[in-house]
């Protein structure tokens, strides 16, 4: 995806600052929702959470979270954060999670779509210590329903699903694993807010369409109407500026934030962040553009 830069634009005042759903953020940059992040780092969440906040980042947390819901809440009182929700066949379950998440400060809720099922990883799972390594999960205290069936996803799972989160939840809803048009046109119709533009980091199906390919005729489908979202990929303030062009409000980052964590904690992620927003600043300026409200589908050329 190449850049149109335009010149002669006064880009002495640049800022990265933005709105997502209406709450203010330092950056368009989001982290994304990725289960098990104990495996990463003893203090998992909590640690990826504090290094979020204090990147002024808004963070959107895993239902599949290796600690319990509220204590990451609890971390950094008053920073945003948004609650991934998978619905499981468990209805009571998700709406108990759901409502703790609510309860604890969680502002939307973004459903993950793409997984009906999970899709088989090639090189096999990690394999998650024993215990109650999913503690919102644990149904009496210590029993962990990871294997249990009643917390898989429902593979029955429809655009209705939307209006129910809505109704059970009282806030805003964005499906997440949206590749085409027609399906962002029908969240937005089921009642979505936004739409997040993800094939889930190429681990659900293989041979999905690549993020960046997907985007704009997304965008085009909801424009307006819904916030758009990307990740996949994002690995440079460019990206974030690309992703921009393409029509997204803002991106989220995964993997690369589990990498900081391992590698130092909070204060990794938080730098990660930080340095992610100081490159979008940079392409921001070099492009010829003062905000993210600036930057426009002129400034990616178009494909080919
Ligand atoms: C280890 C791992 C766990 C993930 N867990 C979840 C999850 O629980 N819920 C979800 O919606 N997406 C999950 N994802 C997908 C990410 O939210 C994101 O869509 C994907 O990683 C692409 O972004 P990236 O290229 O920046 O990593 C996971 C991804 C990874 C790598």
């Amino acid at each position: 995806v190449r850049l149109r830069p335009r010149v002669l634009r006064d880009v002495a005042a640049v800022s990265t600052s933005t709105t997502v759903l209406g709450t203010p953020v330092a950056s368009p940059v989001l982290a994304a929702p990725v289960g098990y992040l104990r495996l990463a780092h003893p203090q998992g969440e909590a640690a990826w959470a504090a290094g979020a906040a204090a990147a002024g980042a808004l963070r959107v947390l895993s239902s599949r979270s290796s600690t319990r819901v509220a204590d990451v809440a609890a971390v950094a009182p008053g920073a945003p954060w948004w609650f991934q929700v998978y619905i499981m066949r468990d209805r009571q379950l998700t709406a108990e999670l759901v409502r703790r998440a609510v309860a604890t400060g969680a502002t939307a809720l973004a459903l993950t779509g793409d997984t009906p099922r999970l899709g088989s990883k090639r090189r096999g799972g990690v394999g998650l210590p024993p215990g109650a390594f999913m503690p919102d999960l644990a149904a009496g205290g210590d029993e962990d329903l990871r294997e249990d069936p009643r917390a898989a996803q429902d593979p029955a799972t429809t655009f209705a699903d939307v209006g129910w989160l809505r109704e059970i939840s009282g806030v805003p809803v964005l499906v997440k694993g949206v590749l085409r048009g027609d399906d962002a046109r029908a969240c937005v119709d089921a009642g979505a807010a936004g739409v997040i533009v993800s094939n889930h980091g190429g681990r659900q199906l293989d041979g999905a369409v690549a993020t960046a390919d997907a985007l704009a005729e997304v965008a085009d489908a909801v424009a307006g109407e819904a916030e758009v979202y990307v990740d996949g990929g994002v690995r440079s303030g460019v990206d974030v500026l690309r992703a921009l062009g393409l029509g997204a409000r803002g991106v989220l980052v995964g993997r690369p934030l589990v990498w900081a964590l391992a590698a130092g904690g909070a204060a990794g992620v938080r730098d990660l962040l930080t340095a992610l927003g100081a490159e979008l600043e940079e392409a921001l300026a070099l492009a010829g553009a003062r905000s993210p409200a600036d930057v426009g589908r002129d400034l990616v050329a178009p494909p080919g």
